[in-house]
């Protein structure tokens, strides 16, 4: 490791999808996550003395580039610096772009401060815990650590209230504490579609909130949500893909009830089911994407396409983040 830094570096981080549990996980309830192999790949380097960082040569606006400016706070930099971001999946899609782009960019910026190298990594705990800083202080407070510990650590991540079988770290947030853990990635390949439609993580958060803080049935729901990602996480051990499927349409309705699915998520979750044994949105909601566990992957994702979405055919538990 230099004392001085390295003058640019390198890095990518994964895409995710959150197979169950999303918006329930804000609660405590448990949530099984995955790395794909869609990457998003960051090159950070110093930029000129006294002008502005950028991103993708355009200044960096705190107010719109709310990760990338957390990010920069917490690594402590104070120069100038450039960033280049190339993405396999679009910003907003619900498949963990800002989530990637904050561990990426943060595994950049510690090379450039001299603190991490290919030969003296960073720990992949004390990136997802500054990851997740980050990303909470960019929305408001409200996030999981879910998406930022599956794209740090890679492979597949169940997150719950106890500690059990492949403990990794707990994160606490004021009275909130989740329990990370690495599980192995279920052997199947999963279709992912996106409707695009752009969800904002923040607004739908916000949204499921003031629902539970509101009625007792919303928070019904949200324990129901608990139990389908303790069946699911279950079935995911064993590559049930026929029970994953069901649980996956019982996890889509309850996040209709709860408000954060929209008629083209609806519509690609139906289209992708005549080739899947369920499908359900991933995410956020309010746009952003599905996925839908099929035998006949190809056939699914040609169906999402012709109803007008993006897809691709993943595989689950890709690395995560590290220097190219
Ligand atoms: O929008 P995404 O893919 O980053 O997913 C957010 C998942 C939520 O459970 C809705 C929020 C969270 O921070 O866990």
């Amino acid at each position: 490791m230099t004392a001085t830094g390295a003058a640019a570096a390198l890095t990518s981080a994964p895409a995710k999808v959150i197979l169950f549990g999303e918006h329930a996980v804000v609660y405590g309830e448990p949530a099984v996550a995955a790395a794909v192999d869609l990457r998003l790949r960051v090159r950070v380097a110093r930029g000129p003395a006294g002008g502005p960082s950028t991103i993708n040569d355009a200044p960096l606006a705190s107010a719109y580039h709310h990760y990338l400016s957390e990010a920069l706070k917490a690594a402590g930099e104070d120069k100038p610096v450039a960033f280049q971001v190339e993405a396999s999946v679009p910003g907003g899609s619900g498949l963990g772009s800002s989530a990637a782009l904050v561990s990426a960019s943060l595994l950049g910026l510690l090379a450039l401060a001299g603190k991490a190298d290919r030969a003296s990594p960073v720990p992949r705990e004390t990136l997802a815990r500054l990851a997740y800083d980050v990303e909470a202080a960019a929305q408001q407070g409200r996030a999981s650590p879910t998406d930022t510990t599956t794209v740090t650590e890679g492979g597949a991540i169940l997150v719950g209230r106890e500690r059990g079988p492949g403990f990794l770290w707990e994160i606490t947030r004021g009275e909130r504490r989740w329990s990370l853990h690495k599980v192995e990635p279920p052997a199947m390949p999963v279709v992912i579609g996106f409707t695009h439609e752009r969800g904002r993580t923040a607004t739908e958060v916000a949204k499921v909130a003031r629902f539970v803080a509101r009625t007792g049935f919303a928070k019904d729901v949200i324990r129901e949500i608990g139990d389908v990602a303790r069946e699911g996480a279950k079935a995911a051990a064993r590559g049930d893909r026929a029970q994953l499927g069901k649980l996956f349409d019982r996890n889509h309705n309850l996040l209709t009830i709860l408000g954060v699915s929209t008629p083209r998520l609806n519509r690609l979750c139906e289209v992708a089911r005549r080739h899947a044994h369920g499908a359900k949105l991933t995410g956020s909601g309010g746009g952003g994407s599905m996925i839908a566990v099929s035998d006949e992957p190809e056939a699914c994702a040609a169906a999402i396409r012709k109803a007008g979405g993006a897809a691709w055919v993943a595989t689950l538990g890709a690395q995560g983040v590290r220097f190219e």
